[in-house]
């Protein structure tokens, strides 16, 4: 086992021991899985979604459901193997009903985001929707933090991180392509601006 499955492996241990979650119970009741995280432990692209959803706490795997399809073909459009990107979360356990994570979740399961981070190394942060975008951009002091993600989605924002320079790219959140064929052409749009960072052997 490669030195980052292994690192990773621990964190998936930590969150599935995490009975301080206010999620936990939810999840035990349901016989949901966490969602840690899935693809490439050396990719140059990891995407950051929201939180599971149904499909995603029933199988354990990120973006399996309704949103996964968007993200599956977004990628497809760009020519992009899932298996070559990193698909994670910032909260790693299912809210009820879908609702938005709250702050103190956030603040529970972003730590095992940013070890995550740490150790895949991506050149490229690509967020999915508005909560890992503010997260990411606090988190590595961004200027544009303060711009809302109807501003910055589809452009690059250079950011410092432990591990070097990276690129962060503020994308909507799939779902919202579901129902709304404008945020879906705006979403093919946007993920083109990650074709810059694919390189020839993907
Ligand atoms: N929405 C998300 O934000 N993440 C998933 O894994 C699935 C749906």
């Amino acid at each position: 086992m490669s030195e980052r499955t292994e690192q990773l492996r621990k964190i998936k241990d930590a969150i599935v021991n995490l009975t301080e979650s206010p999620l936990y119970e939810y999840r035990t009741e349901n016989n949901y899985f966490p969602v840690i995280g899935q693809g490439n432990h050396y990719a140059d692209i990891m995407f950051i979604g929201e939180a599971p959803g149904k499909n995603e706490a029933e199988q354990g795997r990120p973006f399996c459901g309704a949103s996964g399809r968007v993200l599956d073909e977004l990628l497809e459009s760009i020519d992009l193997k899932r298996e070559n990107v990193y698909v994670t979360n910032i909260v790693k356990d299912r809210p009820p009903n879908n609702r938005d994570p709250h702050k103190a979740e956030i603040e529970l399961y972003s730590p095992f985001l940013e070890q995550q981070i740490d150790i895949i190394q991506p050149n490229v942060i690509a967020t999915l929707g508005r909560f890992s975008m503010e997260f990411i951009l606090k988190k590595y002091d961004a200027p544009e933090a303060k711009q809302k993600i109807s501003q910055l989605h589809g452009t690059v924002v250079k950011v410092t991180t432990g591990y070097g320079e990276a690129s962060v790219v503020p994308l909507f959140h799939p779902a919202a392509a579901l129902y709304n064929p404008s945020q879906r052409t705006t979403l093919e749009d946007d993920f083109k601006v990650l074709t810059q960072f694919i390189s020839s052997d993907q």
